[in-house]
């Protein structure tokens, strides 16, 4: 696939996946290629975690859940999904079998761009390889916490930046079926 056609055809998000779990290799090979991502001083500031612990996954949505909703008047754009966060049935990562996080080196200038670079290279190269994923913004707070990262085994200094679930996607939605359309917006030539 060319990387036009890659990127136009990305299918939606995915949220919805089969019992299947992509295996160790499979999830190797799509981090080993998409680190091939430009990086800002090819500071290379990335690394990763990845769970397949559903348990665990379930217990850190949770947390995360629970941190929301005792943030509402410091994180207000939670308010939004405040009914999500008290369903104890709404899972952040719908019982999805595998969450790659990548964490950024925050003595890189450009690590937040530079990992999600290599989030966005996942996204794409997912879709190849017949896998959903979805970005999952709801996990921000639970996974930057430092006795989280303590568990993970990632330093301290290395920050969240993009909570990634994988898998294989129960129901294939195609980008033409997508109801949530690119909105206008401006491009200003000098
Ligand atoms: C930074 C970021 C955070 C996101 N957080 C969540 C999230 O917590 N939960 C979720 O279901 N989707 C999340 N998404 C997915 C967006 O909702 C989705 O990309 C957007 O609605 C556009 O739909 P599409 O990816 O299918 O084109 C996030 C995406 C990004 C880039």
């Amino acid at each position: 696939m060319d990387s036009i056609a890659a990127l136009m055809k990305r299918r939606v998000s995915c949220r919805k996946f089969s019992d299947q779990t992509p295996t160790r290799e499979t999830i190797d090979t799509l981090i080993q290629t998409a680190v091939w991502a430009p990086s800002g001083s090819n500071n290379q500031p990335w690394r990763f975690v990845v769970i397949t612990d559903r348990e665990k996954l379930k217990s850190i949505s949770d947390a995360a859940k629970r941190s929301w909703l005792e943030s509402l008047d410091t994180a207000p754009f939670i308010r939004q999904y405040e009914k999500w966060m008290n369903d104890p049935a709404y899972n952040i990562f719908y019982n999805a079998p595998a969450l790659i996080i990548i964490y950024g080196d925050s003595a890189a200038h450009w690590q937040v761009y530079d990992c999600s670079m290599v989030a966005q290279n996942i996204n794409l190269l997912a879709e190849e390889g017949g896998l959903g994923c979805c970005w999952i913004g709801f996990a921000h707070n639970v996974l930057n916490e430092a006795g989280v990262k303590l568990e993970l085994g990632v330093p301290e200094q290395y920050e969240l930046v993009a909570p990634l679930i994988i898998g294989y996607p129960a129901v294939i939605k195609e980008r033409t079926e997508n109801p949530i359309k690119r909105k206008p917006f401006e491009i200003t030539y000098r």
